[in-house]
C-alpha cells in the first residue's frame, strides 16, 4: 500500500508518519512517498521520520521527490498537506488584513480568503493529475482553508477526496473528558463547515449528556471552549462552538490582539520553523530532538492571543498531542480494511442541510468504510449558525468561481460577502493589498 504525502518537507509530516509507525495489522502502509517542491525541507524531514523509524521493525520505507507525477503515480492514498506561499505567505495574509482592520487568520475571514484564491488553482492542478494518474487513489485533504479546498478537489475527484481537521475531534475530546465518559463511546452530533461548527448534544448510551455539561458552571468553565467563550455565552448558545467560532463572537477583541502581537502567528511560524530547517543543515543535529522541541513549542501557543483576550490562560496539557495524525491513520484504516467507523470529516452535503446544495462540502460525522465517507443525517442548525454557514459557503463560491475564472471582480466579491469584512471598499482594497505581495494571485487580472 502506497501513501504519497504532497507537502512532504512540511513541519507535521513526522506526526503522521508516527502514527504509521504505530500501525501494525494488515493492509497497512508499506511505502511512504514524500513531494515537496523544497529538496532542502524534503531532506529535513526525511532525517526526522529516519530517526522516528530507527528502533522500529518493519517501518514503512520513505523515499523522496520533487517530481508530482512520479509520486502520484500507483498511489493507494494520497495526503495533501501543502502551503502555497509558505509561511511567509501566511505572514503577509495576515498583515495585509490586519492594516486594514480585519482579520487575518489563516482560515476564517480575509486572510483565510486571501489564502484559498492562492491555494484553489494549485489544489485543483493536483486533483486533475491524481485523476489522471492515481484515479483509484483516495486523497485526505489537510491543505487549509480545508472544506473549501476539499470542495475545489470534489469538482475533479468526487467522493474520492475527504477532507479532514483535527479541531471538531479535540473539541469532541474535551468535552467527553469533562463529563467523565471515553471519546469512543460518545457520539458526537456536530455540524457547520472546517472550523465552522457547533456541538449540539453528545450522547453516552444513547442519552444526551450536553445538558448536563451546560447546566453546571464550575464543570463548563473547566476545558478550552468553556474559557475562550465564557459560560454564560456557551449557555445562551445552547451549544459548544469550534474554537474557530471565537474569532466571529468574538472578532472586534481578536483582531485587536493580533493587531497589537509582537508577532502574527504566521510570523511566529515562519522565524520559528525557518530555525529549525537551518538546524537541520548540520548533518550531527539531532534531528529527532529538535523537531519535538520545536513542535511542542508551536502547540503550546497556539492561539495564545485568543486565549489571553478571554484570559483563558495556559492550554491543558491533555490538548497539547493535537490529533491530526489519528484522524488520517483511523479513515485510512476505515477505507483500507474496512473497518467501519463513525468520524467527523469534509465531505459533500447531499442531503444533510436542506439549506445547501449537495455539491457543498460541509463537516459533519460521517460512517466510514470501504466505500468512502457518507454523512450521516443530522439535525437542522438553529438560525442564527445557518446565516453564518450559507453566508461562508457563499464567500467559498466566490473564492472558487475567481480562481476559475480569474476574475478580480468575483475575488473582491468574496472578501466583501464575508461577515467579518464590513465595507466593500475594504473589500477592494484587500484584492490591491493581496495581489501586491503575492505572486501566487497574478492571475486575477
Ligand atoms: C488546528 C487547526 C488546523 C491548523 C492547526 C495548526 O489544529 O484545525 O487547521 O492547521 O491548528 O495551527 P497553527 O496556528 O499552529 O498553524
Ligand atoms: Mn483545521
Amino acid at each position: 500500500m502506497k501513501l504519497t504525502i504532497l507537502g512532504g518537507g512540511g513541519f507535521r509530516v513526522p506526526l503522521v508518519y508516527g502514527a504509521l509507525l504505530t500501525d501494525r495489522g494488515e493492509g497497512r502502509v508499506t511505502e511512504v512517498v514524500l513531494h515537496d517542491l523544497d529538496d532542502g525541507r524534503l531532506r529535513a524531514i526525511a532525517r526526522v521520520l529516519a530517526e522516528q523509524a530507527s528502533n522500529v521493525a518493519d517501518a514503512p520505507p520513505v523515499t523522496a521527490t520533487t517530481d508530482l507525477d512520479e509520486a502520484l503515480r500507483g498511489a493507494d492514498f494520497v495526503f495533501s498537506a501543502i502551503r502555497v506561499g509558505g509561511l511567509e505567505g501566511r505572514a503577509q495574509d495576515e498583515r495585509v488584513a490586519l492594516a486594514e482592520g480585519v482579520l487575518g487568520q489563516e482560515t476564517v475571514g480575509a486572510g483565510g480568503i486571501a489564502y484559498g484564491l492562492r491555494t484553489v488553482p494549485v489544489a485543483v492542478d493536483i486533483a486533475r493529475r491524481v485523476a489522471r494518474l492515481a484515479p483509484d487513489a483516495w486523497v485526505i485533504n489537510f491543505t487549509n482553508p480545508a472544506g473549501l479546498v476539499t470542495e475545489a478537489m470534489s469538482r475533479h475527484l468526487g467522493d474520492r477526496v475527504i477532507g479532514i481537521c483535527d479541531s471538531p475531534v479535540g473539541l469532541g475530546r474535551r468535552i467527553a473528558r469533562v463529563l467523565g465518559a471515553s471519546p469512543e463511546e460518545a457520539w458526537i452530533d456536530y455540524v457547520g463547515l472546517n472550523h465552522l461548527g457547533w456541538v449540539r448534544g453528545l450522547h453516552i448510551a444513547g442519552r444526551d449528556e450536553l445538558p448536563r455539561l451546560l447546566a453546571d458552571p464550575d464543570l463548563l468553565g473547566s476545558f478550552e471552549e468553556g474559557k475562550l467563550f465564557g459560560t454564560d455565552w456557551l449557555r445562551s448558545l445552547g451549544a459548544i462552538p469550534n474554537e474557530y467560532l471565537h474569532y466571529y463572537y468574538f472578532n472586534r477583541e481578536t483582531v485587536r490582539a493580533y493587531q497589537q502581537a509582537d508577532k502574527t502567528r504566521g510570523a511566529f511560524l515562519r522565524d520559528q520553523q525557518a530555525h529549525f530547517y537551518e538546524e537541520m543543515r548540520d548533518p550531527d543535529a539531532p534531528a529527532l530532538a529538535a523537531w519535538d522541541r520545536t513542535r511542542a513549542e508551536r502547540e503550546a501557543t497556539y492561539m495564545s492571543e485568543n486565549r489571553e483576550t478571554a484570559g483563558a490562560g495556559e492550554r491543558d496539557a491533555d490538548d497539547l498531542s493535537g490529533g491530526y495524525e489519528k484522524v488520517a491513520l483511523a479513515l485510512m484504516r476505515a477505507i483500507a480494511r474496512d473497518e467501519r467507523t463513525t468520524l467527523i470529516l469534509n465531505v459533500r452535503n447531499v442531503n444533510t442541510l436542506s439549506v445547501l446544495d449537495r455539491d457543498a462540502v460541509i463537516e459533519v460525522p460521517c460512517l466510514v468504510g470501504a466505500n468512502g465517507a457518507h454523512p450521516v443525517a443530522v439535525d437542522p442548525l438553529p438560525g442564527h449558525a445557518t446565516g453564518l454557514v450559507c453566508a461562508v459557503k457563499a464567500v467559498e463560491r466566490e473564492v472558487l468561481a475567481a480562481a476559475e475564472s480569474g476574475s478580480r471582480t468575483r475575488a473582491v466579491k468574496a472578501f466583501a460577502l464575508h461577515p467579518l469584512v464590513d465595507s466593500v471598499n475594504v473589500a477592494r482594497r484587500l484584492v490591491e493589498g493581496y495581489t501586491a505581495v503575492h505572486p501566487g494571485l497574478a492571475y486575477l487580472g
